[in-house]
């Protein structure tokens, strides 16, 4: 059992997103007292973007040749393919920017979102093929997206519902610290809020990975 958390803050250990994601980690720990869970961490912001070797073997009808698969990214996109896989747990944590994912949490997206790796075309559309697990979101940002006092338009939990639900992964919980930018008082309500709902996760339905 072990957690796989993508750190996609420019703004590394001392961003608001990785304080969030340290909240719920602590919480899932918390929860499996006699099962340790390791946590494995990936810096997005120092992944490689796709390069031309990667896209020539996702636009080709077949994978390249065993001694071609550490071509490039590819090698890349495999060590990230793996690191999900073994994991019973993701947590990503990221900013908003620009009413959705940061680049770098894009990157990581585009390497561990791969055909017939991790999803296959179907007639009725793309299958995942990864086990089902938890994916725990920790989002910082710096105006409100949710609830009534939204002031702009959220394109990142629709789109990480979506491309997540591609490669197999439906179960997903939105945690987020909103309106960081506003000054400390609304910052430490924000976080208050946070803090609640993390208290309040329930783990009935969390099923392990490996369950396909
Ligand atoms: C390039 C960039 C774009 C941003 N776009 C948005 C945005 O669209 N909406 C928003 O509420 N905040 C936006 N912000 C503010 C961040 O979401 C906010 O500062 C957040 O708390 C950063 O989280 P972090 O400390 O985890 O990096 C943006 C920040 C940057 C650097």
């Amino acid at each position: 059992m072990s957690i796989l958390r993508i750190r996609c803050s420019p703004q590394g250990l001392s961003s608001e997103s990785y304080r969030l994601s340290e909240r719920i980690i602590q919480r899932l720990q918390a929860n499996q007292p006699g099962d340790k869970l390791d946590v494995i961490d990936v810096d997005a912001t120092r992944l490689p973007h796709a390069d031309s070797d990667y896209a020539a073997a996702l636009s080709s009808p077949a994978d390249p040749l065993d001694g071609q698969l550490e071509l490039g990214t590819l090698k890349e996109s495999a060590r990230q393919i793996q690191l999900l896989t073994d994991a019973s747990h993701l947590v990503l944590s990221t900013p908003m920017h620009n009413f959705t994912v940061p680049s770098s949490l894009k990157v990581w997206l585009d390497h561990v979102v791969r055909v017939r790796s991790t999803f296959r075309i179907t007639p009725e559309g793309k299958r995942g093929l990864l086990a089902n697990r938890p994916v725990y979101v920790a989002i910082a940002s710096g105006g409100a997206f949710s609830g009534d006092n939204a002031g702009q338009p959220d394109f990142l939990t629709p789109y990480l519902r979506h491309v997540l639900a591609t490669i197999g992964l439906h179960q997903i919980t939105f945690i987020s610290v909103e309106g960081t930018a506003r000054g400390p008082e609304f910052l430490e309500a924000a976080r208050k809020r946070a803090d609640a709902a993390i208290a309040a996760l329930s783990f009935s339905a969390t099923q392990p990975a490996f369950a396909v």
